[in-house]
């Protein structure tokens, strides 16, 4: 296969290429892409000065990114199944999409939306469960050069609408109702609340999913299968220029609101399929199951993207590892006969507590890579990964990015790379990481551990903050000089292998979810009864990171006291959505503040660990004495 890596001197080879000449390197495996017009200049690039960053690949190319998805393979890849897609209930019929009826939806879907008058440029919120149409849906914004933004379904009506009016969205793309597991979700009713808040939405396209009754506002919302009805599926594709957007995606920092991570066309195809098939060592033929939802940058690049670009066979799933039984994703394995399986380390931990026979009565002799993504895997997931799943058999690629890198940075490349477990190991080529100290002094040779910089451009990195590029410099770019602030701490052993630490900012990894501290504490201080909240992260045995909450309120009567913790999980699942409900909460009469007015959250992050031993340095607190009652009443044992 082009392009791809199978041999660690050929890596070591590679790497020291993709640095010495970084330019040269990217070039020649772009050329391999299909170009309406070859580019003018390689790279541009600035990281530093308060415009930054400044960076522009393959200036002046002209391409489509479903061109090179489509047209580039239709004589090879028209019969080959493009998208299996399996449905929540087992009991429901699969669907397999090859790339010719694909290719088919997908422009059919693109004149569609060019009927309803979205052009070029127009941002498309998309709000869908896992069904091939959000694959189409995506796919066609492309193909018009629409940008798309996906917002997880699994967020609530306010943080949809937000995210729809930081963007202007002109239309949004949604079902009747979701499927997960038991539940169904009202989908069309969430983004009814929505569009009461959204003057810049002109049309909802809503496709039906589970057929419950649903309101319809005329001249508004639109059946997907009324639109598509008789509209052609001949389209030339739009041709877009290299750094035009291809899409937003929302994500939390440490302050303020999501913020939306903005990419461009020809640097993110380049690097989501590079990685793709270096990381995954994918083969033609092979069946690939990557388990995150499109949600997320890990569907975008790794269920989407990626896979498809490579011309492999994509697995979406629409429901959960745990129903009808906790065996369900091994069901699907052994189904499909998989080969290579991405998940993350949360799934994998929730899965061993349910034993291993649901494992072990599926036969999962088809796989050859185990992947995981999203958060620091510990080595006994790791291990039971390797062994149990793995049959001991399977390389276990520890891939670390972010929404941000919109692909693979730091991981083996499957079967090439020797593995260690929670350990990302090496960057991939291209990829020029750097640990600073928190001076900004760069840590050099191996056996450190610092704070994780990039120090050199890649394709797919983001290029600005949609709608404000200050803060896209501020956040990434200004704490140190010329370098790209991951956000993560790190560890280089000795072998100069990276370990990741996690994140050494106000962000939570929840489950492989990133939530901001700042988001949750605004959520909860909605609820009228509080006066003030600070969030911090706790250990949590499923999901890596659990959210502790610690709340500030008015007097409360007996009945109040009683009710107030549920009251407030609601507060933050209306503001923000399920997946930023707290796990601990604790009503404390004060917060450990400093005589400026700044919480200590280190304070408050070493009782929600359970270890109130070493506080550190306590004079500075205006009441010290708060300290002493948070611990008394704290919702995990604390060590004193
Ligand atoms: C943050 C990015 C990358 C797609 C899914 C999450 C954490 C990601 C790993 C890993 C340790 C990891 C980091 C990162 N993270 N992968 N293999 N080992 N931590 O994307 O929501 O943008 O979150 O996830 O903390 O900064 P995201």
């Amino acid at each position: 296969m082009i392009n791809r890596i199978t041999s660690l001197p050929e890596y070591l080879e590679k790497y020291q290429e993709s640095i010495t000449n970084p330019e040269d390197f990217w070039a020649d495996i772009a050329k391999e892409n299909f170009w309406r017009k070859k580019w003018d200049k390689i790279l541009e690039w600035r990281f530093d000065g308060p415009d930054a960053p400044q960076v522009k690949w393959f200036e002046g190319g002209k391409l489509n990114i479903t061109e090179n998805i489509f047209e580039r393979n239709m004589f090879q890849r028209k019969n080959q199944v493009a998208i299996i897609w399996e449905p929540n209930d087992p009991k429901e019929k699969e669907v397999r999409l090859t790339y010719g009826e694909l290719f088919d939806k997908v422009k059919q879907f693109a004149n569609s939306l060019k009927k309803l008058g979205i052009e070029k440029g127009d941002r498309v919120a998309i709000y869908l469960p896992m069904i091939p149409e959000l694959a189409i849906a995506m796919l066609a914004c492309a193909r018009i050069g629409a940008v798309h933004s996906i917002v997880f379904a699994g967020f609530s009506a306010i943080a949809l609408a937000d995210r729809i009016n930081d963007s202007s969205c002109k239309i949004v793309i949604t079902s009747d109702g979701a499927y997960r597991g038991t539940k169904s979700i009202p989908l069309k009713a969430i983004v009814d609340e929505s569009l009461e808040n959204c003057p810049s939405v002109k049309n909802a396209i809503v496709f039906k999913r589970t057929g419950e009754d649903i309101s319809f506002i005329e001249g508004r919302d639109i059946w997907w299968h009324d639109l598509i009805e008789g509209v052609s599926s001949f389209n030339d594709a739009e041709v877009m220029d290299s750094e035009d957007t291809l899409f937003i995606l929302y994500t939390s920092g440490s302050t303020g609101k999501p913020k939306g991570v903005l990419h461009t066309t020809a640097g993110y195809m380049i690097f989501s399929e590079y990685t793709f098939k270096n990381v995954f060592q994918y083969n033609n033929g092979d069946i690939y199951w990557c388990t995150a939802d499109i949600g997320w940058v890990t569907g975008h690049s790794y269920i989407v993207y990626g896979p498809l670009l490579t011309g492999a066979t994509s697995i979406m799933f629409e429901g959960v590892p745990t129903w009808p039984d906790a065996g369900r994703f091994w069901e699907i394995v052994d189904k499909y006969k998989v080969n290579q399986f991405y998940t993350a380390p949360t799934a994998i931990r929730a899965l061993i507590a349910q034993g291993n026979e649901w494992v072990t009565k599926h036969n999962l002799s088809s796989l050859t890579v185990l992947g995981t993504v999203g958060e620091p895997i510990n080595e006994e997931a790791w291990t039971w990964y390797h062994d149990i799943v793995g049959g001991g058999r399977c390389p276990i690629v520890d891939t670390w990015w972010q929404t941000e890198t919109s692909g693979i940075m730091i991981s083996p490349l499957a079967g090439i790379t020797p593995t260690k477990p929670s350990f990302a190991t090496l960057p991939l080529p291209g990829i020029q990481p750097i640990l600073v100290s928190p001076e900004g002094e760069e840590l050099k040779g191996n056996g450190v551990e610092g704070i994780l910089c990039i120090k050199y451009p890649w394709p797919g990195m983001l290029r600005t903050t949609y709608g404000d590029h200050k803060r896209c410099f501020e956040t990434y770019f200004s704490a140190f000089k010329g370098l790209y602030l991951t956000g993560d701490g790190a560890k280089r052993d000795e072998d100069g292998y990276y370990r990741i630490i996690g994140r050494i900012d106000d962000v939570i990894n929840v489950s492989g979810h990133r939530i901001g501290t700042a988001e949750v504490e605004d959520a909860i201080n909605q609820h009228p009864k509080v006066n003030e909240s600070a969030v911090v992260a706790y250990p949590h045995e499923i999901k890596g990171s659990g959210i502790y909450a610690y709340v500030i309120c008015d007097k409360l009567s007996e009945s109040e006291t009683e009710s107030i913790e549920d009251e407030i999980r609601s507060t933050v699942v209306k503001h923000i959505g399920s997946i930023a409900k707290p796990d601990q909460i604790q009503v404390v009469p004060g917060l450990p503040k400093t005589r400026s007015g700044k919480i200590m959250r280190r304070i408050l992050r070493k009782i929600g660990e359970g270890d109130a031993t070493n506080l550190g340095d306590t004079s500075t607190l205006l009441d010290p004495g708060v300290v002493e009652e948070i611990i008394a009443g704290a919702k995990v044992d604390v060590k004193r």
